[in-house]
């Protein structure tokens, strides 16, 4: 899970990182109201989950509560990427003297921690790594002894900060470790980490991705962390059911078993789709082993609640689970789901059990189901039925 700015902020300050006061504002209004509270000149930020906010026009400076009333009502609602904008921060206005560029991250590649530290920030780091690539310092860190003092020291001269600097940043560093592994991040990264007029390192701006596979057991109370509001309806109702659905833009929905099988039926499907309309998959559904008809109803109900869809592509390799148990679950489910399934599926089954898997879909003849022999075949009559 990928936090906001203003939730990397909160998290930042448990952990002792110094950073400035912000408050967050859901209208111009509000956004008034936390400039006068914290006076003088304030910044206001777009609370989006992506980059390049300043470039989009979503990060403005405002010198009285007034600017900051404006700042916010030409922010609010501004497309970033893709994001619209519905909350602001309104944070203290900070007198930057110089940028830098400080994250770590989990390097999956090389089964460790991974640390980029530059005293040029201020840039993209993209940009930075492409035109300055000898002034990003990348520097592995062991995940069993961490980010200490003298480790930070190592990043801080590697990213080129000189001997007055470095310790201090280096303070800086390792709390932003502490806050990577207390709280099972998988990424802390600060662009700008600021020196100011006073001397006084800041983060000006945090990115933070949590690692969801501990927020369980590990961390119950990033729960509370969740934008429930921004999650789609359909992704989040897949989530409350178990499934590993993810919501694509195209009209073929699209059933699996195993990440794999389901990664290579999008782009069977998103080839055939070529010949048919252009349609494309319409979302990414693996339901794993065992797939019980409660399952399969579950993700049925899922992707038939998606307006986008014309048809599914149901497409089980038999494993573990048999077909049998894969055929039983569909005919179960269309039961289930009553005059509510309305869109055509395509089942392509194979492996264990094939056979009395196609019998007991063959007996069922539902009008809804077609049974293709081969996966490509199959691809094509569904991107067929999706375009019809
Ligand atoms: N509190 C602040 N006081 C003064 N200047 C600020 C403050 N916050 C941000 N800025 C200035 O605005 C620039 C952009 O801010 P920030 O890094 O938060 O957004 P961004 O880099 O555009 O967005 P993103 O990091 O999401 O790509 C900073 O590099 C800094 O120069
Ligand atoms: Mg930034």
């Amino acid at each position: 899970m990928d936090l906001y700015e203003y939730q990397a902020r909160d998290l930042f300050e448990k952990y002792e990182v110094p950073v400035l006061a912000g408050i967050i504002a859901d209208t111009p209004e509000e956004a008034k109201a936390a400039a006068e509270k914290l006076g003088g000149v304030v910044v206001v930020k777009a609370q989006v989950k992506t980059g390049g906010r300043g470039k989009a026009g979503g990060v403005k400076v405002a010198k009285t509560p007034e600017d900051a009333y404006e700042a916010a009502k030409a922010i609010l609602g501004l497309d970033i990427k893709g994001h619209i904008v519905k909350r602001v921060m309104v944070a203290a206005g900070a007198q930057i003297e110089k940028e830098f560029y400080f994250s770590v991250l989990l390097d999956r590649s090389n089964r460790s921690y991974l640390s980029l530290a530059s005293v040029e920030g201020g840039m993209e780091i993209e940009e930075l790594a492409v035109e300055r690539p000898d002034a990003l310092a990348k520097v592995e860190v062991d995940p069993l002894t961490g980010i200490d003092a003298a480790k930070a020291l190592e990043i801080a001269k590697a990213g080129g900060f000189d001997d007055e600097l470095a310790p201090k940043v280096a303070d800086v560093f390792v709390k932003l470790y502490n806050v990577y592994t207390g709280e099972d991040a998988t990424l802390v990264e600060v662009n700008p980490l600021i020196l100011d007029a006073s001397g006084n390192i800041i983060a000006l701006d945090g990115k933070v991705s949590l690692d969801d596979n501990a927020s369980e057991v590990r961390h119950p109370e990033h729960e509370e962390l969740e934008d429930k509001d921004a999650a789609d309806p359909l992704e989040a109702k897949a989530k409350a059911s178990g499934l590993n659905y993810v919501k694509l833009d195209g009209q073929v929905g699209i059933i699996g078993n195993g990440a794999g099988l389901v990664m290579s039926t999008l782009d069977v499907v998103a080839y055939a789709g070529e010949n048919h309309g252009g349609v494309k998959p319409a979302n990414f559904l693996d339901i794993g082993g065992g797939a019980s008809a409660t399952v399969m109803a579950a993700g049925l109900d899922v992707i038939l609640g998606d307006e986008q869809v014309k048809s599914v592509f149901v497409n089980v390799f038999g494993g573990i689970t048999s077909c049998v148990a894969v055929a039983e679950g569909i005919v179960k489910a269309l039961e289930i789901l009553g005059d509510t399934a309305t869109k055509p599926l395509v089942v392509r089954l194979d492996g264990n059990q094939v056979e009395e898997g196609r019998a007991i879909l063959a007996a069922a003849n539902n009008p809804l189901v077609t049974l293709a022999a081969g996966m490509d075949e199959g691809a094509d009559k569904a991107a067929e039925l999706a375009n019809a």
